[in-house]
């Protein structure tokens, strides 16, 4: 039994254990401009005569980045990624297509300022060549620094490229790593013995070998430009003394910055890629002048856009258990 869970965790041979959300392109709105192959993260979609279509059998994580980066609005998302079986099995609440896009939010008539940001920011993964200057590259900086943190430890540091020569420097040193990683990844669909070795991976250290991330990774090879064509890259350092969590304050930090950047007319985009590669290569720390007690956490691109995707996006339901009385109450099933 143990044995047969374990057979199961390594997903991209067995299709039939996930499914995606399917996006749907009305063919009537869709010129073929491209941008929704752009934006996705996980090459899901291609443009072939001039209409897009998903590519069979690649994991799309239900980002809806696709949606909100096509202009003619001609991209629906239906339901979201789940896994059925196996360690990588998901709780998700699907909601059906009749969930309403707009956030429902109790007893309030309409969105505040900093509601409307909240709900609207989204990833922007095609960026204007445009640079950002310094100032403002420090006042989105100046926002994280005002971030909460436990203890008031405050365990960050930044690092910005904004230089985007250096930044295809630094492409160019990390796209070998997410070359082998995913190919390794991906051979298991046909090489038995690396099957075997990616499911114990997979059944021990899920968080890595989740076949989203491992898309992603392959997705970004070149000739795509991992930063999106942004001028600005922002590395968020974390403190390894940091009290309790320094994830957590980095986490917190970050997101003020994204929030801030909007405030001020930019766009970002997280980019975890940017700083796993970091932390995986030692002669790119080395390189980049990291050092301890200083690791790479996370990293954030910036500038302006090319392509406006700020709108309301699906997401899963909240599971919100609310504990009345001595007693648990789920709002669903
Ligand atoms: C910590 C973190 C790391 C992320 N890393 C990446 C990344 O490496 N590449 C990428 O394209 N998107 C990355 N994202 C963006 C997510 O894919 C995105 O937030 C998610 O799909 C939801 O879309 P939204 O930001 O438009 O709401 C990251 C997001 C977070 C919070
Ligand atoms: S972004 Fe919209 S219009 Fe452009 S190719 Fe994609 S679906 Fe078609
Ligand atoms: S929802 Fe996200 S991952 Fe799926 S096709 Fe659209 S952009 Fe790609």
């Amino acid at each position: 039994m143990a044995f047969e869970k374990l057979k199961n965790t390594y997903l991209p041979a067995r299709p039939e254990a996930w499914s995606n959300s399917s996006i749907v392109v009305d063919e009537e709105k869709c010129t073929g401009c491209g941008n929704c192959v752009q934006a996705c993260p996980c090459a899901c979609l291609e443009v072939v005569g001039k209409k897009a279509r998903m590519v069979e059998g690649v994991a799309c994580m239900s980002c809806s980045a696709c949606v909100a980066h096509c202009e003619k609005g001609a991209v629906t998302m239906r339901g979201f990624y789940r896994v059925d079986e196996g360690v990588f099995k998901t709780t998700l609440l699907h909601p059906d297509d009749g969930y309403p896009k707009v956030p429902e939010v109790e007893g309030i008539e309409g969105l505040t300022p900093v509601e409307e940001v909240i709900y609207k920011r989204r990833s922007n993964r095609i960026f204007s060549s445009r640079p950002v200057p310094d100032e403002l590259v420090r006042r989105v900086i100046e926002a994280g620094r005002f971030a909460p943190s436990h203890g008031n430890n405050q365990p960050w540091s930044f690092l910005v490229v904004n230089d985007r020569e250096e930044m295809d420097r630094i492409a160019e040193m990390m796209d070998p790593l997410y070359r082998h990683l995913t190919r390794f990844y991906f051979s298991g669909k046909s090489n038995p013995v690396t099957r075997s070795l990616l499911s114990v991976a997979s059944a021990l250290l899920p968080p890595l070998m989740d076949q989203r991330a491992m898309t992603g990774g392959r997705a970004i090879l070149k000739p795509k430009d991992v930063f999106l064509g942004a001028p600005c890259l922002i590395y968020l350092l974390g403190d390894k003394r940091g009290i309790n969590n320094m994830y957590v304050d980095i986490g917190i930090c970050g997101q003020n910055m994204v929030l801030a950047a909007h405030s001020l007319g930019l766009v970002t985009c997280w980019l975890s890629f940017a700083g796993v590669g970091a932390k995986m290569l030692p002669w790119l720390r080395r390189y980049l002048g990291i050092k301890k007690p200083y690791v790479p956490v996370t990293a954030i691109v910036l500038g302006y856009p090319r392509v406006n995707a700020d709108s309301m996006v699906k997401r899963e339901l909240p599971r919100i258990i609310w504990r009345k009385n001595g007693q648990n109450f789920t709002e669903l099933p």
